[in-house]
């Protein structure tokens, strides 16, 4: 089985043919950032053009790549939320167009399903139940995944997600979207003890996380430093080790809690197999300090490659050929009436393993 995957739920385009070893035979990947970077984050009507212009010609790529022609796969998946609606849209036409045309299978994958199965790419994969730490640029969650498509929230975030966190942070000091990669490549060099910052909710006893009380923190701390982050003209008060050591303080704070919360997690859940999945994961600070804390607490820590931690088609491929290969396979009628559906907003927690999905929506007919 090989399956074609799609997603463009932000400001990367991403695809991939992944088969039924979960291996990824073919991948492409276009990034928007430097488009969105004059604007200081993602533009959506941009983002959707993009996406559009991008696809076609990228499906083809990942076919030559695989030596295979579209008329050779078994199935097309493409991210059905959540995200921008515009961005969604275009995956979700393309996805289904294409499995409609060909006669092939084709489903809409949840975003952070993909995220929290990419660890299943590696030659070494967590086998279930494991925990998942899910962090990216719009949610941080604590979930307890049973199995395909049976997830816990254990844990949210109340206010900003970890990575909005790092990009708000980023760009008050000046520094380019996505602030994630910026901060961690300046605090390589700062000094992460010079400013305290707040470790919010760090003892809350509970797995919740809120990270706005850091970006105040990190407000007051710049306005000490003489930046007004509302007057692009103050920024050159911020002399470069200022700069990297607020960098340093910022990404210490954010990655201690969200190791701090994952431990207390397993604690709390007796699991033994931790995964970090999405954009933040690829944080080579959060992931040294989980391999530490992990390794003291006698649990295995699995982490996609940092290329599989933010947005790309392979995730998504994947989870489609596990709901595939476990029978869902929607196709023709059943597939056109769903087919251009996206959900901007989705809860991780209404998702149901494949035979259940499948009764839901199919009323139970099968493939
Ligand atoms: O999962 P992702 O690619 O997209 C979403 O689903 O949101 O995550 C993007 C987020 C952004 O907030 C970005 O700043 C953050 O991941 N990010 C990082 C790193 N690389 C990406 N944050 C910290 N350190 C990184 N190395
Ligand atoms: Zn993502």
């Amino acid at each position: 089985m090989r399956v074609l995957g799609i997603e463009t739920s932000c400001d990367d385009t991403g695809v991939a043919i992944v088969d039924d070893r979960c291996t990824v035979v073919a991948e492409a990947l276009h990034s928007q950032t430097a488009m969105h970077r004059r604007f200081g984050g993602v533009v959506p009507e941009l983002a959707s053009r993009d996406h559009i212009a991008r696809l076609a010609p990228m499906i083809e790529a990942c076919c030559a790549q695989a030596g295979m022609t579209l008329r050779d796969l078994d199935g097309v998946a493409w991210t059905q939320g959540p995200g921008l609606a515009g961005a969604l849209l275009v995956g979700a036409s393309v996805g289904s167009a294409l499995a409609l045309g060909l006669g092939l299978a084709g489903l809409g994958i949840h975003h952070l399903e993909g995220h929290l199965l990419s660890p299943l790419l590696d030659a070494q994969p967590p086998a279930f139940p494991f925990l998942a730490l899910l962090c990216s640029g719009g949610h941080t969650q604590l979930v307890e995944v049973a199995g395909l498509g049976s997830y816990r929230l254990l844990g949210d975030t109340l206010d900003d997600a970890a990575g909005e966190a790092f990009d708000k942070t980023a760009k008050m000091m000046g520094l380019d979207y996505p602030g994630g990669p910026a901060i961690a490549q300046l605090a390589l060099h700062g000094d992460a003890m010079r400013f305290t910052l707040p470790r919010p909710m760090l003892h809350s006893g509970d797995l919740d996380f809120s990270f706005s009380g850091l970006k105040t923190a990190v407000l007051t701390r710049l306005r000490k430093l003489g930046v007004d982050p509302n007057d692009a003209a103050s920024m050159d008060a911020l002399a470069p080790e200022d700069r990297r050591d607020l960098a340093a303080c910022v990404q210490a704070a954010i990655c201690e809690v969200l190791s701090a919360k994952a431990l207390s997690a397993i604690r709390k859940t007796g699991h033994r197999r931790l995964v970090i999945a999405g954009g933040v994961s690829a944080n080579l600070l959060l992931r040294r300090t989980l391999e530490d804390a992990c390794t003291k607490a006698q649990v295995e820590l699995f982490c996609p490659p940092p290329r599989l931690c933010t947005d790309n088609g392979a995730m998504i491929a994947l989870a489609g050929v596990l709901r595939m290969r476990a029978g869902e396979t929607p196709r023709g009628a059943a597939l056109a009436a769903h087919s251009c559906q996206v959900r901007p907003r989705w809860p991780l927690e209404s998702l149901r393993p494949p035979a259940a999905a499948q009764s839901a929506s199919t009323g139970g007919s099968g493939s």
